[in-house]
This record gives C-alpha cells, structure tokens and sequence, in this order.
C-alpha cells in the first residue's frame, strides 16, 4: 500500500460487502492504533456491527483504490426522542477510516459525501454522531445544542455533532439522542480479540490526551 501513487479519478466508492469485513477490521485497527488509547478497539466493534440488528449495510460503503479497500464507513440506527415521546429516526456513522498511507487525499470528505447522500435519499432528517468537531464542523456538522438535541442524559457534550439534512429538522422539540447499544464495548472482550491478531505496539502519543479532553467537555 502506498499513498504516494495515489489518484483520485481511481477512487471508487461502493457498497460495503460481507466480504470486504476482514479487510475493514484490518484497516481500522491500523487507522485508530495508539490514536485514542494506547492500542484501539474500533476493529472490534466493525466485528461486532456486520451482525448487528442496527447495521445499516444499505449505507455503509467502502473506498477502493487500485482493487484495495483502503477506506471504510460503517452506519448504524438511532434516534432522537423528544417531549410526548415522539421520536424520529436518524443515522449515525463510525467508525470512519481511512488507512493511513492514504489520509489527507480526500477519500475521508469522499465517504462521508456520499454517506450524506445515501441518508437523504432514505428520507432520514440527519446523521448525528459523536466525533472530534475538528473532523467533522467542515462537512457541515454543528454541535448538537445549535441544533436542539441533548445526549440521552440531557447533556451537550462537544463531540454530539448533528448534520441537518432537513433545514430545522429539530426545532420543533426538546430532543434527546440515542444510538445504538453496539457501540457499548466490553472493553474486555475487546481486548481478549486484539490478542487473538498480529501484535502491535501499544503506545502513548499525545493525540490520547487530546480525545481525553475532548470526550469529558460540555458546551454550557
Ligand atoms: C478522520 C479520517 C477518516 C479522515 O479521512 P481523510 O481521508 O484523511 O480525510 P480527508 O483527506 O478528506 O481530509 C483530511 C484533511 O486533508 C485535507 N486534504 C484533503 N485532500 C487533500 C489533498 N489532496 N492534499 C492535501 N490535503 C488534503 C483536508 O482538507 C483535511 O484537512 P483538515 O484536517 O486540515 O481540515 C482519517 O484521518 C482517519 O481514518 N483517521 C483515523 C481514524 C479516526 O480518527 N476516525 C474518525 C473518528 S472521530
């Protein structure tokens, strides 16, 4: 794999398929390793979601270059609920990864340009995830207090990002947020699987302490 040789017009987005989940573990494990912990478990939670009930293969794709998948975007139910228990149904992506020798090339905007596409065309009112505002405020996405969504406790963290697909789609209520209960990992098991793969080294680097930040501030 080698970035340098790259060339957008040989980029090709398509539809996640069963068999391309080895690689997207594979090359999740290698996007996130050391980035938010020492090690990662977003690979284990790709094993997870292909036999999720809130999977959403229909807009999951991956990104291919020269036959190699090298950048994967996997979708998941959720919802917002508001007063009078009315609730609508959302998107949320992640994990989204793009091997390393091919970050900063575009394919990252790319997936996520056609994952915004595949969402509006489901008649889904927004994707809301929860992400680094510094990777996703550029595709549009807005914190989620600027959109009237709160997390489930009633919070505004600073990574609850909403991108309205519908003009105001949430203004109208008081909403809290829900995603789907895959993305609650037993860290344990998680690690029991990273033993079962080619070692790695676990280290520190100080993007750590940065999502360590990030992940406990609220916007009051
Ligand atoms: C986050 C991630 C998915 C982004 O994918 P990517 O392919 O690197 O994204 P892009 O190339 O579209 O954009 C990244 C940057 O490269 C820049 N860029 C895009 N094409 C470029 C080009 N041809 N030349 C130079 N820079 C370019 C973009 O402007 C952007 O710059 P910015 O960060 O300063 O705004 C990828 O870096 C990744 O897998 N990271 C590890 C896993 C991770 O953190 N996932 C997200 C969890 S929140």
């Amino acid at each position: 794999m080698n970035g340098c040789m790259f060339e957008p017009s040989r980029l090709i987005l398509r539809p996640l398929q069963v068999s391309d989940f080895a690689q997207v573990e594979w090359l999740t494990r290698e996007a996130f390793w050391n980035l938010y912990r020492p090690g990662c478990d977003e690979h284990y939670l790709v094993r997870l979601m292909r036999d999720h009930e809130d999977f959403l293969p229909q807009v999951s794709c991956v990104a291919e270059f020269d036959n190699v998948v090298i950048g994967s975007i996997l979708c998941t139910r959720s919802a917002v609920v508001g007063e009078g228990h009315c609730r609508m149904e959302t998107v949320t992506f992640g994990p989204i990864s793009v091997h390393p020798k091919f970050q900063r090339l575009g394919v990252g905007t790319a997936l996520i340009d056609r994952t915004k596409v595949l969402v509006a065309e489901m008649g889904i009112p927004a994707i809301i995830i929860h992400g680094d505002p510094h990777n996703y405020c550029k595709h549009g996405f807005k914190n989620g207090k600027d959109c009237g969504v709160r997390s489930k406790d009633g919070d505004h963290p600073l990574g609850l990002l909403v991108l309205e697909l519908r003009k105001d789609a949430f203004s109208d209520n008081n909403w809290r947020f829900f995603e789907s209960p895959v993305y609650d990992l037993d860290e344990e098991a998680a690690e029991a699987y990273d033993r079962t793969l080619e070692p790695k080294e676990k280290k520190w680097q100080y993007s750590q302490e940065i999502f360590s930040i990030l992940i406990r501030a609220k916007i009051e």
